[in-house]
């Protein structure tokens, strides 16, 4: 490694730096969504190939020494690593703030560690309020338990957001519920634009935009109130007046918010995207094994990123999508 890499920050060619890195903890899951996971059946990683917790911990030293202060763990559904607690420990000794996005099953396992070692933010897949309908969604029947889990979450004064992809036809038509959710709880409920991965068959007319959205709260509960964006923030956030809890949406497709990016992903494999649709991957885990520095790997491959959505400017391009990875193994 040349030395002027050393703890120098991850700055792209547009110069936003880059601060907070989504690592993958594995690709596996214990759902099925079908926005996420392809039906007809997806290409595990193999074993030997994915990162050892040892290895997540001194990659993702490596990113705090270069800027990064915030982490959080994806999947797959990241608690069903047999390593998590020792695992979330270590990385709680770096001194970064550590938050997690989770299907919520496996969640209740964890809730005295989180409080020991200060993990406060979870973000939690919920696409439906209907067991039925979550079911049918999720391809796997865990809903009581994820519901029970979100509330036990709330209870002990976590900051709780929900996720909720919207499919026009399938769950388009719960937005108020899940708005009247936030009434008496301190929480935020964050609609998603459906976006495209590998597989995924991903078709806009499924979609369901932030406009609609908008016009959909406004029409059942008045005006709204817009609150503060933090800078890098994926979501515009609201409220509805006098509701506890607050909602955002994630305007993806329709209003890319790409300009303060300050994010970098690691899959499982270990392997860095400087985009959620990066096709370009950048292998960081066999330098690791091989003994060599991978400061310089990182700055080389951040200097590629592309101002937007990797370079989709005007519209989602299946030739480009399609060769990404499937979603479950990148974590969104
Ligand atoms: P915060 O850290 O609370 O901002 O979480 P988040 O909403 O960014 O992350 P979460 O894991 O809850 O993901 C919610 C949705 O945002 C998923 O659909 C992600 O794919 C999407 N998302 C997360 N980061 C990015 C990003 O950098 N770009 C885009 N376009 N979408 C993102
Ligand atoms: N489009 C938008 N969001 C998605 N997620 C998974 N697949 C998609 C998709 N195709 C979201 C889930 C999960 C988060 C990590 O990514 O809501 O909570
Ligand atoms: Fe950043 Fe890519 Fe997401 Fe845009 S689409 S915010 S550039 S990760």
């Amino acid at each position: 490694m040349t030395a002027n890499y050393m703890n120098k920050r991850i700055i792209d060619s547009f110069g936003r730096q880059h601060s907070y890195l989504r690592i993958s903890l594995t690709d596996r899951c214990n759902l099925r969504c079908f926005y996420c996971m392809p039906e007809d059946g997806v290409k595990l990683i193999d074993k030997p190939n994915i990162m050892t917790m040892e290895e997540i911990v001194a990659i993702s030293k490596t990113f705090a020494d270069l800027g990064v202060d915030t982490i959080r763990l994806t999947g797959g559904e990241p608690l069903i690593r047999k390593d998590f607690e020792e695992l979330v420990r270590e990385l709680a000794r770096l001194g970064v703030s550590l938050k997690l996005t989770t299907n919520g099953i496996l969640l209740d396992r964890f809730f005295d560690l989180f409080r020991e070692i200060g993990l406060n933010n979870v973000n939690i897949s919920l696409d439906s309020l209907d067991k039925a309908r979550s079911v049918f969604i999720n391809k796997r029947d865990y809903f009581d338990r994820i519901i029970a889990n979100i509330h036990k979450a709330i209870d002990l004064k976590m900051n709780v957001k929900l996720n909720i992809v919207l499919i026009k036809g399938v769950n388009d038509s719960e937005i108020p519920d899940f708005i009247d959710f936030t009434r008496n709880k301190n929480i935020t409920v964050k609609f998603i634009e459906f976006m495209p991965f590998k597989g995924n068959h991903w078709d806009w007319g499924k979609g369901v935009s932030r406009d609609n959205v908008i016009s959909t709260v406004e029409s059942h509960f008045g005006t709204i109130i817009p609150l503060p964006n933090p800078k890098h923030s994926t979501s515009l956030n609201y409220k509805v007046y006098g509701h506890a809890g607050s909602f955002g949406i994630i305007s993806t497709i329709t209003h890319p918010f790409c300009s303060e990016c300050n994010r970098i992903r690691l899959t499982a494999d270990g392997k860095m995207k400087y985009c959620l649709f990066a096709n370009a991957e950048t292998d960081l885990l066999t330098p690791y094994r091989n003994g060599r520095s991978i400061d310089e790997i990182i700055h080389e491959a951040i200097q590629l990123k592309k101002f937007s959505r990797d370079g989709m400017v005007d519209k989602m391009e299946p030739e480009h999508y399609e060769q990404n990875r499937t979603m479950n193994s990148i974590g969104g």
